[in-house]
C-alpha cells in the first residue's frame, strides 16, 4: 500500500511538486488557516472522484472550491451580486465560504449535482502558493475520513488518510482550528449555512441586521450530517462548565474542559484543557487535536464542557454537538 510523502511546506520545491501532482490529477493534503484540506483539480472530475473515494465520502456531499484570485471566480460562478462582493471585500482571503450559482464547466461531482458552488479564498500562504502554482482551482474537503474529526496538523492527515493521498504538505498547526463559515446570499439577505470562524456579529457588521442564522441546530448545508464529527468514543455534553457528570460504575471517562477545571478531577482518567483562560480562539485552535488525543485512549466515554454560544462559541458548540450522542 502506498504511503503519502510528507514534505515541509516551507520549501518551494515541495510546493512545486504538490502543484505538479494537482495538475496531473493526484491528491495533495495542504494546510489552510482553518483545517487541512484534501485537494484535487476542481475542473478534473476524475481527480475529484479520488477525493470521494479516499474519504469514503457520500457523493451527495458537495465540496468547497478554493481559489487564490478573484479572477478565477469567472471560471466557476455564473455571477456575483453586490452583497457577495461586499462579503469578499470584507472577508477574503479568509475563512468565509460563499455559495454562488455555478457555471456549467464545473463538473457535477464537485457540487453533488447542485446548481450552486461553494467557493472560498483561503488566507494561508501555503494554500495560496499551492493554488497559484497549480494554476487551477482546488476542490478540497477537510482531509479526514468521512465522519471523523477534521485534521489540524499533518500528523492528523497521515493518521487518517496516509495511504490514500499522494503528498501531504506539512505547514504546522492550523491557526484557527475550526472550519470556515458558510453563507449563501438570497436577494439582499444572508443565510448562515455553517457557523465557523467568521462570526455572526462580524457578518452583521458588514451586512447590517439581515443575517439569518440557521434555526437552532438544524442542518442546512447538504452533507452536514448530525454526527458529522463523531469520535470513536461516545461524547456527552455537560449541562454547564464544571457540572458533575453521572459517571457509571467502572466507566473510564475523559473530560474535555473549556478552561482550567475546578476540584473533583479524580473521577476522570484523562483531562484536556482547551484554554486555561477560557479564550474562545484558543479553544477553537485546540479543539480537534484534544478530541483526537482523548479519542485515542480507548476510554468508555468523553464528557465535554459547553461554552457560551456567542461569537466563535457558536461554531465550537456546533462541532461538539456533531460529536455528541446526548447532553447530560
Ligand atoms: O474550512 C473549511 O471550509 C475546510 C477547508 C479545507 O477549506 N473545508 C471544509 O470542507 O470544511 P468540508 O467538505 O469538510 O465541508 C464543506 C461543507 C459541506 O458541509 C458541504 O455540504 C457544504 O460545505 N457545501 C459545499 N457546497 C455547497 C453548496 N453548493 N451549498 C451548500 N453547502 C455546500
Ligand atoms: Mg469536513
Amino acid at each position: 500500500m502506498k504511503r503519502a510523502q510528507v514534505l515541509p511546506a516551507s520549501d518551494p520545491e515541495s510546493i512545486r511538486l504538490a502543484a505538479e501532482i494537482i495538475r496531473s490529477g493526484g491528491l495533495v493534503a495542504f494546510p489552510t488557516e482553518t483545517v487541512y484540506g484534501l485537494g484535487a483539480n476542481a475542473l478534473d472530475s476524475e481527480a475529484v472522484a479520488k477525493i470521494f473515494e479516499a474519504k469514503q465520502r457520500p457523493s451527495f456531499d458537495p465540496l468547497i472550491v478554493h481559489i487564490a484570485t478573484r479572477a478565477s471566480l469567472d471560471l466557476l460562478a455564473q455571477k456575483t451580486g453586490a452583497v457577495d462582493r461586499r462579503l469578499m471585500d470584507a472577508f477574503w482571503p479568509g475563512p468565509l465560504t460563499i455559495v454562488l450559482p455555478k457555471r456549467d464547466n464545473v463538473p457535477d461531482i464537485v457540487t453533488a449535482g447542485l446548481s450552486t458552488i461553494a467557493i472560498r479564498m483561503p488566507a494561508h500562504p501555503v494554500a495560496q502558493a499551492l493554488i497559484l502554482n497549480a494554476g487551477v482551482p482546488i476542490a478540497a474537503p477537510s482531509a479526514n475520513p468521512f465522519c471523523y474529526v477534521s485534521p489540524t496538523c499533518a500528523q492528523h492527515v497521515l493518521d487518517g488518510l496516509g495511504d490514500r493521498v499522494d503528498l501531504i504538505l506539512d505547514g504546522g498547526s492550523c491557526p484557527i482550528g475550526v472550519e470556515s463559515t458558510i453563507v449563501s446570499v438570497s436577494e439582499s439577505s444572508l443565510e448562515l449555512l455553517r457557523p465557523g470562524s467568521v462570526t455572526l456579529a462580524e457578518l452583521r457588521d458588514i451586512m447590517g441586521t439581515s443575517v439569518r442564522a440557521a434555526a437552532g441546530t438544524t442542518i442546512v448545508a447538504p452533507g452536514q450530517l448530525p454526527r458529522h464529527y463523531a469520535t470513536k468514543t461516545p461524547v456527552t455534553i455537560l449541562r454547564a462548565p464544571g457540572a458533575r457528570p453521572a459517571i457509571q460504575a467502572r466507566e473510564r471517562a475523559g473530560l474535555l474542559a473549556m478552561s482550567a477545571p475546578g476540584q473533583e478531577n479524580e473521577m476522570f482518567c484523562a483531562i484536556e484543557v482547551l484554554s486555561s483562560s477560557g479564550d474562545l480562539r484558543e479553544i477553537a485552535r485546540n479543539l480537534f487535536a484534544a478530541l483526537r488525543r482523548l479519542d485515542s485512549l480507548g476510554l468508555d466515554r468523553l464528557y465535554a464542557e459547553p461554552c457560551d454560544e456567542q461569537g466563535l462559541g457558536l461554531a465550537i458548540m456546533d462541532r461538539l454537538r456533531r460529536c455528541a450522542v446526548h447532553t447530560q
